[in-house]
């Protein structure tokens, strides 16, 4: 059961570190606007990630590609004014720190005043220390990404391909703790690699297709309610079944409304 608002305190950084410490595990769920923010942050998560999955599950683009950092501060901006408690991180986009490290705290820190979140995502480990490095010294809290990495899918060929380069991925996920990030998203590796990973690491690890043995768990919102459609890798759990009631809450409205049944007595002024 959720806890309620009254019990629960803020989420910050220290405490999403000290949550490994304590073997609490995380809870992160994506969030893109203030109703949903809001709703999620009621039942309790501990992050709110807007992710740059946006550009796909909200702007209806093929990839992660499209999104711009404005839209991502315009997201970011609803996803904090509905959240309470949770701790909100932003998604760096697609070449908005790839330039370097001055790009990329020039970038970071738009989103942090503009927005008002608390932390930035960033796809990268190894190769993306030195600017882990820069953001974290110019005290902008990072969040590391390594395993399949969706910018990259112009490389990759595919954004759904499993990851299974075992000492890259240690060296990735290692980078990124010794370059300052506070927490690091483990995408699609196998539960063997990322179990080894989380055991290796003293900053948390939040796996998505990377098994139980993460210090916590990330979902896109839309995939695990239920609202989307097609999109079914092994890895996702739908935790609700929304699209059929939207579909037959709207179907109803629709025979209503060109019934002349809707709006009836009891829903008019009189
Ligand atoms: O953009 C996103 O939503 C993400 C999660 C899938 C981890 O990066």
């Amino acid at each position: 059961m959720a806890a309620s608002p009254t019990e629960r305190t803020s989420m910050t950084v220290p405490r999403f570190l000290a949550a490994k410490q304590d073997g609490r595990r995380l809870v992160v769920l994506t969030a893109y606007d203030a109703l949903w923010a809001s709703l999620f942050d009621e039942a309790g998560v501990d992050a709110l990630l807007v992710g740059d999955t946006v550009s796909m599950v909200v702007q209806g683009n093929e990839t992660t590609l499209p999104v711009t950092l404005d839209e991502m501060i315009y997201h970011a901006k609803m996803v904090v004014r509905g959240t309470r408690h949770a701790l909100v991180i932003v998604d760096m986009p697609f070449m908005s720190f790839q330039v370097g490290p001055e790009q990329a705290i020039a970038n970071a820190g738009r989103i942090l005043k503009e927005s008002g979140a608390s932390a930035v995502k960033l796809e990268g480990g190894e190769h993306q220390a030195e600017t882990i490095r820069a953001l974290s010294r110019a005290d902008i809290p990072v969040m590391a990404h390594v395993g399949m990495k969706p910018q990259s899918i112009r490389m990759l060929g595919g954004m759904s391909r499993i990851q299974r380069d075992e000492d890259q991925l240690l060296t990735d996920a290692l980078a990124a703790q010794q370059a300052g990030a506070f927490a690091v998203v483990l995408e699609l590796i196998p539960q063997t690699i990322a179990t080894a990973i989380t055991a290796e690491l003293e900053i948390p690890t939040i796996g998505i297709g990377a098994g139980v043995g993460c210090d916590g768990q990330v979902l896109v919102n839309q995939d695990m309610l239920g609202l989307g459609n097609g999109f079914n890798p092994k890895f996702l759990k739908r935790f609700a079944n929304l699209r059929p009631l939207v579909l037959e809450a709207v179907a109803q409205y629709a025979d209503e409304v060109r019934a002349g049944s809707f709006p009836d007595d009891e829903h008019s002024h009189d």
